[in-house]
């Protein structure tokens, strides 16, 4: 039997997609400044909110804090209520649980905010334990700073062990941030999405375009700019196939786009996408993975073709 699920983190729960802000002031990956500016994702912030879609991801160290700054901005030009999940970075060298709260606090500050929703460690990063950072949490809920609890990138052991940490303090576990799309579903062979479930942790899939590979606009002889174009072996030259799938299968649902089928087949395996979006046009496509479903049968047919080149 699942764990019930603890009414403070319902709002992830009934929550079906989020805005993920890493883009937004990044230089390094996402070559913030060109192609792309303040205007193009304010705009991708504002038809964000008018789809409906009201959760917003973002981390201290996104674009060294401007991502919180943008997303601070954009709050105080909007009525609508709006969800806000941030991160702490465990850096080797913060070694001391205080941190955790000063970090809340800059966050805070950067974003115009008395409170987050969610708080989330980043990364399990030695050297302190899970236990360390996770006590540092339990004490920025109790305070009233963030509403709700999350990690990301942990393990089902580390998870377990920052659930029962949490349980002590009569606090649940409210999600765990993790890589997760068609062309990685370590999660689903791992027993990580199934041991979210039994917890009643709420899976937040991050990165859930393969960071615009899934979209269909890369190929191999055209592959993603910058450090995208790294790539595991074998994944650009499989891309095609399964691209071509996801547009077979999008044509029956009044032409839905890949980026669409892939954001909805995270939908339909009970997680929480949060895409990236740069601007409003991939905003709004982002958000047609709303509103349908894929069938049994389809999501079974990408399962199989993406099971021939996933871990
Ligand atoms: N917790 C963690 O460790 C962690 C790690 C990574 C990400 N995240 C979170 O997850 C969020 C999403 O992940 P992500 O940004 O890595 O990757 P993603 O959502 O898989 O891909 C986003 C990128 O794909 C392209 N794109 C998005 N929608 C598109 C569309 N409809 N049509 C064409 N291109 C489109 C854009 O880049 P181009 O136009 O340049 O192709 C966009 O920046 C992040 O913003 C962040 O909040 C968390």
């Amino acid at each position: 039997m699942p764990e019930p699920i603890a009414e403070e983190t319902l709002f992830l729960h009934k929550a079906e997609m989020g805005l993920g802000t890493w883009s937004w002031g990044d230089r390094t990956m996402w070559n913030y400044g060109h192609g792309y500016a303040e205007n193009d994702i304010e705009q991708a912030f504002q038809s964000t909110i008018s789809a409906g879609i009201n959760l917003m991801d973002t981390a201290e160290v996104y674009g060294g804090g401007r991502s919180e700054r943008f997303l601070g901005k954009f709050l105080k030009s909007t009525s609508t209520p709006v969800l806000v999940a941030t991160k702490f970075m465990p850096y080797p060298w913060r070694l001391n649980r205080g941190a955790l709260m000063r970090s809340l606090d800059l966050s805070l500050e950067r974003l115009g905010l008395e409170h987050v929703d969610l708080y989330q460690i980043h990364w399990p990063f030695p050297p302190m334990p899970v236990e360390f950072w996770v006590e540092a949490l339990a004490k920025a809920v109790k305070s009233g700073k963030t509403l709700t609890a999350g990690v990301s990138n942990y393990s089902k052991m580390q998870m377990q062990r920052a659930y029962t940490i949490l349980s002590k303090y009569n606090l649940p576990l409210a999600s765990n941030q993790v890589e997760y799309h068609l062309l990685n579903r370590t999660v689903e062979k791992n027993g990580l999405l199934d041991r979210c479930k039994e917890l009643g942790v709420r899976l937040i899939a991050y990165s859930p375009l393969a960071k615009g590979l899934l979209t269909g606009k890369y190929t191999p002889e055209t592959p993603p700019p910058g450090l995208r174009a790294r790539q595991p072996m074998g994944r650009m030259k499989a891309l095609p196939s399964l691209i071509a799938e996801m547009s077979e299968i999008g044509k029956g649902h009044e032409s839905k786009t890949p980026s669409q089928v892939a954001l909805n087949w995270l939908i339909c395996k009970g997680t929480l996408p949060i895409p990236g979006a740069k601007n409003v046009k991939q905003a709004e496509e982002n958000a047609g993975a709303l509103g349908w479903r894929l069938t049994a049968e389809e999501v079974r047919a990408l399962d199989n073709t993406s099971d021939k080149f996933t871990k």
